[in-house]
């Protein structure tokens, strides 16, 4: 049970935010901790816009860790935004390959050339202007406007949501108060260093206010946090109860022609997974063989006729809203012309051709496991 927290004395004294003296240290204490402790990230040495933009962009739903290759690999590739505007989507979806969520590399690619045609290539100021670019929602913004110029304007990333949470000990879970967190996170942003308190606000949640065991001994807010005060930290944010998530059973077909080429299909360019390439497959149904699948499937959505043959791997990944198990089969093309009757395109590529294509994470494993197959045997399997 959380205590009532319409008994603490900040909360009761000021209902709808915090005592101006409180703000004050909070931001004192916060930018002082961060001169001592922030982290060293790459996109926090540049002003360009552009590359904040990259950094904000991939950090949604993106741990600073996962991100730091692919910023870098990718402030190589398309140094501006020009550039970006340029390339070719597929291109784009290459360089993003691995990231996951790839509607970001999409919209980012739409947005780089919005601002290219609408914007003579430079990033806008203005925050509704950000906000009319596609995938910049309200916490990227601010990062974007607060990171490039300084601007003391609001966010709200998931650390920013568990640091604020704690602060004033909030009894509902965070998506239950989003518009009071935004405007405590807008009372307490410095209106003279946007930049750096952003910054550091995201760090304290990163690398002290953590979900689990944080560090609250080092913690700058440590004197003015509700939850730390009623030592019930390790409670809050409260979690929603969700549903649990679907698992779906997928037959996947590695299919083979008499050349020693493998079918690849590239996806429809909208819904997850747009525009990337795969194997071709589907969703086993109730009562259903994974080979029956696979043939259904295969006739389908290419109108082929195949044979399928053995278990190349079993793959399970785990997406936001739910979870796969891919059963991928070696299977020989028997007879008919590969249509792409549910897809954008397809393809016949040699193993070593692989590396020209954007695909999903779950199928670069598919891709892995043909290459030590290929390394062990002699191919076609069925042949
Ligand atoms: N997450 C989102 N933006 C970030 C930034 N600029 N630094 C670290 N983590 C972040």
């Amino acid at each position: 049970m959380i205590p009532n927290v319409k008994s603490n004395r900040i909360a009761a004294d000021h209902p709808d935010g915090l005592p101006p003296f409180a703000v004050l240290e909070l931001r004192t204490s916060l930018l002082a901790w961060y001169s001592q402790s922030g982290r060293d990230l790459p996109w926090r040495q540049t002003r360009d816009p552009y590359a904040i933009w990259v950094s904000e962009i991939m950090l949604q739903q993106t741990q600073v860790k996962t991100v730091l290759p692919y910023f870098d690999r990718w402030m190589s590739q398309f140094p501006t935004v020009q550039d970006l505007a340029a390339a070719d989507l597929q291109q784009v979806l290459k360089a993003w390959e691995g990231l996951g969520y790839y509607a970001r590399a999409r919209n980012f690619h739409r947005a780089a050339q919005v601002i290219v045609q609408q914007h003579g290539g430079m990033f806008p100021t203005e925050l509704d202007a950000v906000l009319a670019l596609p995938g910049i929602g309200r916490t990227t913004a601010g990062g974007i406007l607060s990171a490039a110029f300084n601007q003391p304007l609001a966010i709200l990333d998931g650390n920013v949501k568990r640091v604020l949470a704690r602060l004033i000990a909030l009894d509902v879970p965070p998506v239950k108060a989003l518009p009071r967190l935004w405007t405590l996170s807008q009372e307490l942003v410095d209106p003279r260093n946007g930049r750096d308190f952003n910054q550091a606000f995201m760090d304290l949640g990163a690398t002290v206010c953590t979900t689990h065991n944080s560090a609250c001994s080092v913690c700058p807010w440590r004197g003015h946090c509700q939850a730390y005060n009623l030592d019930i930290q390790s409670q809050i944010p409260m979690s929603e109860t969700r549903a649990p998530i679907p698992h779906k059973q997928i037959g996947v077909a590695v299919i083979w022609n008499d050349r020693g080429q493998i079918l690849i299909d590239r996806r429809k360019s909208d819904g997850l997974l747009g525009g990337l390439w795969e194997f071709p497959g589907g969703k086993v149904e109730v009562g259903e063989t994974i080979a029956a699948c696979i043939h259904r499937e295969i006739r389908e959505e290419l109108g082929i006729e195949i044979a399928v043959g053995d278990r190349l791997v079993v793959v399970d990944h785990t997406y936001s809203h739910f979870r796969v198990t891919l059963n991928v089969h070696h299977c020989q093309h028997l007879s008919g012309e590969p249509q792409a009757i549910e897809c954008d395109e397809i393809r016949w590529v040699t193993l070593a051709e692989f590396d020209q294509f954007p695909f999903p994470k779950a199928n670069l494993q598919i891709i892995q496991a043909l290459r030590q197959s290929d390394a062990q045997s002699s191919h076609p399997p069925l042949k």
